[in-house]
């Protein structure tokens, strides 16, 4: 069992023009086994708040806690973190040229497990995962990242999550510039980790589309850099048919 404890977390951007506060004071619990959606506008600050959890280094957390079965995860170093059973899936992943996903991939495991994995075992995993996801085998040998289709990056993100196994997964936008198709394969790869551990998943989205496919547990409205509604899975119904309106006011800018 694990549990991810965030407590009035504010964090701050850099900027060019300085330091901007984004996070307001953030309380969410995440427990093995659930699934919360975490719903909002753009520019409410919900990808923030997994770089923030992940410790990307444009984010410095300004007050309040975030404990990975009570332990500080904001003391640990970006590995540390990783190791300790945290997964973040961006919504902008990163293009690494001349690094192939093959070689990525068992780097990555190799850190999370504490051991290189067997060769043998290995690669009958990962060619098992892909086939599993519908990945063409030639993107083993690929640049992570570099030339993928929207498609393509958020199936390699599902692949990492069943490779390595994580307590608790953030997965920001994982359904952004998905095709129906690959919606469901993504969506099936999610689901069918959770039907096989014990994860607690925190999923990041801006639209109802994949919660038709991935069932959460919880639904939280963020909008003004913090949860301002819990509730479940019939808050989404409520956000798909009434937007975030009530939820921003006035006073809030236009978001981009
Ligand atoms: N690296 C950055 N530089 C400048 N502003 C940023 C940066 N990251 C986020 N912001 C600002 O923080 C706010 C929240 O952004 P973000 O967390 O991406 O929102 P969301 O994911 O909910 O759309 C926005 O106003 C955005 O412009
Ligand atoms: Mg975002």
């Amino acid at each position: 069992m694990a549990t991810l404890e965030i407590k009035d977390l504010h964090a701050a951007v850099t900027t060019d023009e300085g330091s901007k506060e984004i996070l307001k004071g953030v309380n969410l619990t995440i427990r093995s086994g659930e699934t919360h959606a975490i719903m909002g506008p753009n520019g409410s600050g919900k990808s923030t708040l997994s770089y923030a959890i992940a410790g990307h280094p444009k984010y410095e957390v300004t007050s309040g806690e975030v404990l990975l079965d009570g332990e500080s995860v904001l003391d640990m170093t970006v590995d540390e973190r990783a190791r300790a059973g945290l997964f973040l899936a961006m919504q902008y992943p990163v293009e690494v040229p001349g690094v192939s996903m093959s070689n990525f991939l068992r780097t990555a495991a190799t850190a999370v497990r504490g051991e290189a994995p067997k060769l043998r075992h290995w690669v009958k995993e990962v060619k098992d995962e892909m086939a599993k996801l519908e990945i063409p085998a030639e993107f083993a040998e690929r640049s992570v990242n570099e030339g993928f289709s929207g498609g393509e990056k958020k199936r390699h993100e599902i692949l990492q999550l069943a490779l390595l196994k994580p307590k608790i997964a953030i997965l920001d936008e994982t359904d952004s510039g998905l095709d129906v198709d690959a919606l469901r394969i993504v969506s099936e790869g999610v689901n069918d980790y959770k039907a096989n551990s014990e994860v607690g998943v925190m999923l990041i989205t801006h639209y109802t589309r994949i919660l038709r496919h991935i069932t959460p547990d919880f639904v939280h409205v963020f909008a003004g850099g913090r949860v301002v509604e819990s509730g479940g899975k019939e808050l989404a119904d409520e956000l798909e048919e009434n937007g975030y309106v009530k939820y921003v006011g006035k006073q809030e800018p236009a978001a981009v």
